[in-house]
């Protein structure tokens, strides 16, 4: 079981990014993009909805914020301020009321099998470097300086230069041990669907606060342990996300 639980780990990992041109990726060979949408029999009558705009609402920015949405690669060089980092590691990770299982985010089985890492580049009064969110404090550790960091953060995404201009950068890890204790083999699967409410809640958040984010999971795994500093077995990178003030 044990044994297994090793192996079903490995899905949740970003390896096979560097080896991308040997994968025999359909796309790369030429194949036609099958079709965004299931076919229907154009027979059937479509029952149309009510356009958006015609929706009563209670509180409206919601709708605002789901619009707005998008995935930004561009940042200007404003900092964040305190307050608006604490926001968005509350909204990703912080707690809802005293229950350290209950947080802004669903887990499966309230397993909640992350950790949140973010390397802070321009938050005004934080020193840069590399911390470590504690949600039950709602506090960060400061961790380490990272000399060189711009060029560590671009080869931890693999070359994806935009993440390392921005103000933070948000790296969640997975302890699998946490779910493999309540539902063994079964709890790989609801971490992958588990991390994708938390970057969600990112891109939500980030609106809000006139800043983009965009969800990176095309980085290079042992890279992103490395500037850690996790052990790539029992704790590895999941999921990353730069967050930055935007113009537009
Ligand atoms: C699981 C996941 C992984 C992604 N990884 C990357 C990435 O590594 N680099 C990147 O530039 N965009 C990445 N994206 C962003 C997608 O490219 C983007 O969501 C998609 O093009 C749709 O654009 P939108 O988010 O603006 O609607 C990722 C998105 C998701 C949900």
């Amino acid at each position: 079981m044990e044994k297994d639980n090793l192996q079903l780990r490995e899905f949740l990992k970003s390896s096979e990014w560097v080896n991308k041109d040997q994968l025999n990726i359909p796309k790369d060979q030429g194949e036609k993009r099958p079709p965004a949408i299931k076919e229907y029999d154009d027979q059937t009558p479509l029952l149309k909805l009510p356009g958006i705009e015609d929706i009563d609402l209670k509180i409206s920015f919601l709708k605002d914020l789901l619009k707005n949405r998008k995935s930004r690669r561009k940042y200007n060089n404003e900092s964040l301020d305190k307050k608006e980092l604490s926001y968005l590691l509350w909204a990703t990770q912080g707690l809802r009321d005293s229950n350290i299982r209950l947080r802004t985010v669903p887990s499966g089985g309230a397993v909640h099998p992350f950790e949140t890492y973010i390397y802070l580049n321009k938050i005004k009064g934080l020193k840069k470097g590399l911390y470590r969110y504690i949600f039950d404090e709602h506090a960060l550790i400061y961790l380490r300086d990272i000399s060189d960091h711009k060029n560590k953060i671009i080869e931890a995404s693999n070359g994806q230069k935009f993440v390392s201009e921005a103000a933070a950068v948000f790296f969640w890890t997975v302890i699998p041990k946490r779910g493999e204790w309540k539902y063994g083999p079964l709890s790989h699967k609801l971490a992958a669907l588990d991390a994708g409410h938390l970057c969600q809640n990112l891109y939500l958040a980030v609106e809000s606060i006139g800043a983009g984010t965009c969800a990176v999971d095309a980085y290079n795994q042992i890279k992103a342990d490395q500037f850690l500093q996790v052990d790539g077995d029992e704790e590895f990178v999941i999921y990353m996300a730069p967050v930055g003030k935007i113009d537009d």
